[in-house]
């Protein structure tokens, strides 16, 4: 990739502000819309997974002449003012309100509740992910997001699917929603899109809906930002295409989640920690939760939960971290822990994954472990710190 890029920059200059016609950005938005579908044909550049959002949030105003949005509990859509407005926790936004104002939630992957709230006939857009990654590796029941669509169309309000995080082979498919029998009004996109080489988010949606929301004088130019669609960024995306593409990765990503699925359900099978394993691709939960009665979850019920839900994720993350393996709890939900692996990892490194997080989390089997070993390993610390 990295050999690529420098022949890009040797060639020809890449420049970061949008000035007028853009080759680059015009190849990379064809690109993407060939792979994305029909009716899906127009490419709006941005920076970043949130202003992809806005974007979404803007054309659906604009296409509907509605005001109010619809979103998911449990839903994370980035942190700018419009995003966490349909952000699925609301601790999170409350601190910086007030936010915008009419925006519902409804559980995630529940289509009774979308169809009653659909109903009302006053939602511009209704804003759902295909599997929820900050809110835990969420997955909808087979057939939601299809009948998700087709109430939207219904009521007149639009479908946005925000693959920012599932995009670009991570769920073992290009895009996560294809394959499914539908297609969303506005797809948004961002993090691989480039990679992770360049900032770059874009908001697609089909010509008769970017001409609802954009073909008039006073507003053609509401979509624009001074580096939305720059050179350098769209270059790099397209490299990433043909880099996914010609490596096969969706692939990879597929046969390799797979292997770690399967592995982690056979290496901690009867933990007594652990609640479930799921995720398709290289996009894998672990959820962490007492699976019997024990004596402590008897006695203090909410130490458990405050150990589980609060601390252990983070703690085995750490310790992962320590041992040179990159992952994270879930952001609305420090009981589960994501492990998403580049892509291009082989079988050989799947295998010392498993058997890492394996070994990690042997070591606990209950919260009187966790405790004891947090104690032991600050209390080593504060003596390091006071040089006892
Ligand atoms: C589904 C989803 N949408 C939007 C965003 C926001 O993207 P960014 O951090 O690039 O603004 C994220 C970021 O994690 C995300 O996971």
């Amino acid at each position: 990739m990295a050999a690529r890029l420098s022949r890009l920059f040797t060639e020809e200059p890449l420049n970061f502000c949008h000035m007028g016609p853009a080759r680059h950005a015009a190849n990379l938005a064809e690109a993407l819309c060939k792979r994305l579908g029909e009716p899906l044909s127009i490419c709006l550049f941005c920076s970043s997974g949130a202003e992809a959002v806005e974007g979404a949030l803007k054309i659906a105003r604009l296409a509907t002449g509605r005001t109010a949005f619809l979103s998911c509990e449990g839903a994370y859509h980035g942190l700018s003012l419009g995003t966490l407005s349909v952000m699925g926790e609301e601790h999170m936004a409350k601190s910086v309100g007030p936010l915008l104002a009419d925006c519902q939630r409804v559980p995630f992957g529940d289509i009774e509740a979308a169809r009653q709230a659909l109903a009302t006939e006053r939602f511009a857009a209704f804003l759902v992910e295909p599997i929820q990654c900050e809110g835990g590796i969420m997955l909808p029941p087979p057939g939601y997001l299809a009948e998700v669509q087709r109430l939207c169309r219904a009521h007149g309000t639009l479908m946005v699917l925000d693959e920012v995080q599932t995009g670009f082979g991570r769920t073992g498919r290009m895009f996560a929603f294809q394959d499914e029998g539908f297609v969303p009004d506005v797809v948004t996109l961002a993090k691989s899109l480039s990679g992770a080489i360049a900032p770059i988010g874009a908001t697609i949606t089909s010509a008769a809906i970017n001409k609802r929301a954009y073909g008039s004088m006073h507003n053609f130019e509401l979509p624009f930002s001074t580096f939305g669609g720059n050179a350098y960024s769209c270059a790099v995306g397209l490299e990433t295409l043909q880099v996914l593409e010609e490596e096969g990765l969706a692939a990879n990503s597929k046969v390799r989640g797979e292997q770690l699925l399967r592995g982690l359900r056979e290496r901690l099978e009867g933990h007594p920690l652990i609640r479930a394993i799921r995720g398709p691709g290289l996009l894998v939960g672990i959820e962490f939760g007492p699976t019997d009665q024990g004596i402590l979850n008897r006695l203090c019920p909410r130490l458990v939960e405050m150990v589980l839900r609060g601390a252990f994720g983070l703690w085995v993350s750490v310790q992962l971290l320590e041992r040179g393996f990159l992952c994270a709890t879930a952001t609305h939900r420090w009981d589960i822990l994501r492990l998403e692996p580049p892509l291009t990892v082989t079988e050989e490194r799947v295998e010392t994954a498993i058997n890492m997080v394996a070994e990690v989390l042997w070591q606990y089997r209950s919260v009187t472990s966790i405790l004891r070993d947090v104690t032991r390993r600050l209390g080593r610390q504060w003596m390091r710190h006071w040089r006892f």
